[in-house]
């Protein structure tokens, strides 16, 4: 069966468009701040997704396209004049940047109250022990209400994610960990996956890597969350290309009990609850009026 990040996203947002309608009778418009470094064609239409999503709903949106050979210093002045703007609550940096910036510099410039992204170090600190969460990275907390809204339990389940990144895979751990999982993190040094992934009841997969994941890397009547998206040559296509994950789709689907397609399962997810986090944000900053 299918786990429906599309559906479930769509019912996300028709009910922040009523909030967002509330805050709008007081005079209060959400805003999300957006930078983006250099000419990097999946983070575009990443941008282009998030800017799309927030014109729909309402919120209102600032984007700063900077050049790819942009100093550290003057995209930590955008951030900054973007902490000071009344009318921007939620500011992300859309990741990767050119590999002269230092990232960590430039997503610890953001205010922690603004983080949308929840990837400063203020906001991972407080993820890592669970104390007063309430900005989380988008794409985990995303996979976490899909697997909540299919009543899927989460307490002591064993779980094997593919890929550490600080984005994805770090802290997806830490917040299954929280929820009472048994978590095993593969990286590329890790020996044997297959051996890894093949006994767990969940399976994430978050390595960038096409189709990696086969059926006989997954056990029966397991579930599996794909959170790839990766281009693959496809000469019948019109465009020469088509997505996949970094799950084999369907090599796996008949073995397994639950499975997220790519595209329409955490893609769509991961733009829900960054406007679900910007209103949330909003919200709390204007917690005096309301
Ligand atoms: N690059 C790819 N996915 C993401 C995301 O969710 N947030 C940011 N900031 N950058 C990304």
């Amino acid at each position: 069966m299918i786990l429906d990040g599309k559906i479930l996203s769509d019912t996300i947002k028709d009910n922040l468009k009523e909030e967002i309608n509330t805050l709008l009778k007081k005079d209060i418009r959400p805003g999300l701040g957006v930078i983006l470094v250099g000419e990097n064609i999946e983070s575009k239409t990443y941008v282009n997704m998030k800017k799309k999503a927030c014109n729909e709903l309402g919120i209102y949106s600032k984007v700063y396209e900077l050049p790819d050979n942009i100093s550290e210093d003057i995209i930590i002045q955008k951030i900054k004049d973007l902490n000071e703007d009344n009318t921007i609550h939620g500011i992300l940096v859309q990741l990767p940047l050119p590999y002269h910036i230092n990232k960590q510099n430039v997503l610890d410039s953001i205010k922690h109250e603004k983080d949308v992204d929840g990837l400063g170090i203020l906001n991972t600190g407080k993820l890592m022990i669970n104390n007063n969460v309430n900005i989380m990275p988008c794409t985990p907390r995303g996979c976490i209400e899909l697997l909540d809204h299919y009543k899927i339990p989460l307490k002591s389940k064993e779980i094997t994610i593919i890929g550490t990144s600080n984005l994805v895979g770090l802290p997806l751990s830490i917040m299954l960990l929280h929820r009472g999982a048994t978590v095993t993190l593969c990286n590329i040094h890790t020996n044997d996956v297959r051996k890894k992934t093949k006994d767990a009841d969940i399976v994430i997969a978050c390595c960038g890597v096409p189709e990696m994941v086969k059926s006989d890397w997954v056990k029966e009547e397991s579930i599996i969350i794909d959170i790839g998206i990766n281009k693959i040559e496809d000469k019948k296509s019109k465009k020469g290309y088509r997505l996949v994950g970094d799950v084999d789709y369907n090599n796996v689907k008949d073995k397994v009990e639950y499975i997220t397609p790519v595209p329409g399962g955490i893609g769509p997810m991961t733009i829900a609850i960054l406007m679900k986090q910007t209103v949330e944000i909003c919200r709390l900053i204007n917690i005096s009026k309301m």
